[in-house]
């Protein structure tokens, strides 16, 4: 049983927390959050945010709470972050970013700052980084990237660097990557992908690669998939996606699958999904989920399962479901 969340919302996130709960925060147009129980497939509200947000990005702390960052609240980008702390229920604000964002990264460290980089604020793009110190609650400006981006994706890397992927600033998308060193604090550029792309995913494997799929280059979805080999620092074309997809979902699987759903192409939301066979390298159909979706979320919870919330669909944006 999966239940329906309360909200019907889009541009959200969704955050599993240390007691296996999954947080659902904010979105469009909602200040509201909400829990998962898998055993009991029953959501239940939780203390509100400070403010509604969309686009905005959330992350887990080592110290189990989850600090929510900047968004969009009407048209205007938000420079304010809060904490979700699980043990009360309740969300707190915490020191303002240097810069009001949306659509940038952000990626817990292994010493536990939050690294957020690029996004944008309207016309404005940003190669600014900020780092969050979580015993204190401030932000500091590091070293910028390469380029201004947003719409690009981070990962983190098993020995700890965070590997920045494409996005774009204006309409064009970049092939380039970048890599930050959090000993340094300094970022260095690696090999490029093979395809321009922004509105991509982006994701660790259990072997260390990474994992790139679809994207779209302005107008232009895609279905190509490429894998970065990070003790050289290069890319390989794999297998194509059957169909082109941007705004979609990448989870890692527990049984070496990687299960990519919904998303956007020419105008229309996708309800298909497809899995990735990281042993074979071959991608096949999977069933369609009941509605299309795009902006949604897709979380591998505790027991494998992948729950699947909101987006911007056609019609109820409250239904969930499992996979
Ligand atoms: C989830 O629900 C089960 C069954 O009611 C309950 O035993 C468990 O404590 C709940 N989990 C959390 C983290 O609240
Ligand atoms: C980052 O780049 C901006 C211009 O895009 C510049 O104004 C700023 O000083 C740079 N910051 C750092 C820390 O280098
Ligand atoms: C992937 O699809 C594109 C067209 O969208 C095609 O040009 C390319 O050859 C395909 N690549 C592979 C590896 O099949």
């Amino acid at each position: 049983m999966t239940g329906s969340t309360n909200a019907d919302r889009y541009a959200h996130t969704a955050t599993t927390l240390a007691n296996g709960l999954v947080l659902v925060a904010a979105g469009a147009y909602f200040n509201s959050a909400e829990l998962y129980n898998l055993s009991t497939g029953i959501w239940t509200m939780t203390g509100n945010m400070n403010f509604q947000r969309s686009h905005h990005k959330a992350s887990i702390l080592t110290n189990g709470y989850v600090l929510v960052t900047g968004g969009i609240q009407n048209s205007a980008a938000l420079n304010s972050a809060e904490l979700y702390n699980p043990s009360i229920n309740a969300w707190t604000t915490t020191g303002n970013m240097n810069v009001a964002r949306y659509d940038h990264t952000a990626s817990t460290l292994t010493n536990g700052y939050v690294l957020i980089t690029g996004g944008r604020n309207r016309h404005n793009y940003f190669n600014s980084v900020e780092l969050y110190n979580p015993s204190t609650g401030t932000w500091t400006i590091t070293q910028n990237m390469s380029v201004a981006r947003a719409y690009h994706t981070a990962c983190t890397l098993t020995n700890g660097h965070v590997l920045i992927t494409g996005g774009f600033k204006g309409s064009t998308p970049y092939r380039s990557a970048e890599l930050y060193n959090p000993s340094t604090g300094t970022w260095t550029t690696t090999g490029n992908m093979n395809v321009a792309r922004s509105d991509h995913t982006a994701s660790t494997l259990t072997n260390g690669y990474v994992f790139v799929t679809g994207g779209r280059n302005f107008n232009t979805h895609i279905n190509s998939v490429e894998l970065y080999n990070p003790s050289r620092g290069t890319w390989t074309i794999t297998r194509n996606m059957s169909s082109p997809r941007s705004h979609h979902t990448a989870s890692t699987l527990t049984n070496k699958y990687v299960l990519v759903t919904g998303g956007f192409i020419a105008g229309a939301y996708l309800g298909s999904a497809e899995l990735y066979n990281l042993l074979t390298g071959t991608w096949t159909t999977t069933g369609d989920m009941s509605v299309e979706r795009t902006f949604h979320t897709a979380t591998t919870l505790q027991n494998g399962y992948v729950l699947v919330t909101g987006g911007a669909m056609r019609n109820d944006r409250n239904t969930v479901e499992l996979y």
